[in-house]
């Protein structure tokens, strides 16, 4: 075991990062993250951290291109301060939905990020909810995947819902969608959704029983809320009575609130895994906190223990 813990983290989650410190105990690392006057990003780790286990929490949710910078620049000055392992902890892996070539000449970018992250110095990634389980495949250190599914499954078993039939708003979260429907005892339905572009989405069926039932939609980002929208229409259209959503990420941009608020959906339930400003909160959404599950992974790696029990 390593000896000394220290958490650092960059500006995008500073209210999670604080919580992790305090569930752990730990006072949060001594570091500056500002901005030169043309806007460059200086960083000066004001602390020694010789030999320290390091974690260095950062989501890189929006702006997503300064958050992703100043994590590699921190992790480059705590290598460069001689910090013995860095872990990169990335509750939200931004670009991760650009994980292949689906159309010619475009880049894999959730791989660049990989290899970006590897070469400033991070020894190992602890991430959750990664957008594809194939993504750990981009890197060539560590990464320890966790699931906001015992946070969410918690939640949805106090409402007691009966009736609940837990839907997938696409083919590629069938996976995890099953994971829910099991842990949730319900039914499993699937609606089969085609992207126009990055903003629209557009229905074309649903596969499953949905009249009279009641619905958790089950989801890994929420970015302009189209896919969500058009979902939690299709399925009121086809009979559904109360409609839930559950889902990680709230990168939440573009016209996501106004979405939102027209669907029938009667609560949205995500995590803190992004911040989401005042001035987009709405009574239908409601934020669960991973810092309890980030606090415990992050005992566990300093202490060499495993973290599958997590996962129990
Ligand atoms: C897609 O594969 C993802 O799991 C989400 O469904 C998608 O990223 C959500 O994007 P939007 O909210 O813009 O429809």
């Amino acid at each position: 075991m390593r000896d000394k813990l220290s958490i650092f983290g960059g500006n995008s989650n500073i209210k999670l990062l604080k919580e992790i410190c305090k569930l752990l105990r730990v006072k949060q690392g001594n570091a500056s993250v500002t901005r030169f006057t043309d806007g460059e990003i200086q960083v000066k780790i004001n602390e020694n951290v010789r030999g320290n286990d390091v974690f260095v929490m950062q989501s890189t949710s929006f702006p997503a291109n300064d958050n992703l910078v100043e994590l590699l620049i921190l992790i480059d000055a705590l290598k460069r301060a001689s910090a013995d392992r860095i872990t990169a902890v990335l509750p939200y892996f931004g670009y991760a939905r650009q994980d292949r070539k689906d159309q010619p000449r475009v880049p894999i970018t959730a791989k660049l990020i990989a290899n970006l992250l590897s070469r400033a110095g991070a020894s190992r990634v602890l991430t959750i909810d990664l957008h594809a389980g194939q993504i750990q495949g981009f890197f060539d250190i560590p990464l320890d995947h966790l699931y906001a599914i015992n946070t969410f499954v918690e939640y949805f078993k106090k409402k007691n819902i009966e009736n609940l039939v837990v839907v997938s708003p696409d083919v590629g979260g069938i996976k995890m969608a099953r994971a829910y429907s099991k842990r949730l005892k319900a039914d499993l339905a699937v609606v089969d959704k085609r992207r126009i572009n990055d903003r629209q989405a557009e229905v074309m069926n649903i596969m499953g029983e949905v009249e009279g039932k009641n619905i958790i939609i089950v989801d890994d980002i929420i970015a302009t809320a189209g896919s969500l929208a058009e979902a939690a229409s299709a399925l009121k259209n086809a009979g559904a009575r109360d409609i839930y959503a559950t889902i990680t990420h709230p990168v939440l941009c573009g016209p996501a609130i106004e979405r939102i608020a027209a669907s029938p959906l009667k609560e949205l339930v995500v995590t803190d895994t992004i911040p989401i400003e005042d001035s987009k909160m709405i009574d239908k959404i409601k934020v669960l906190t991973l810092a309890p599950l980030l606090a415990s992974a992050i005992k566990r790696i300093h202490n060499e223990e495993s973290i599958s029990i997590l996962f129990e």
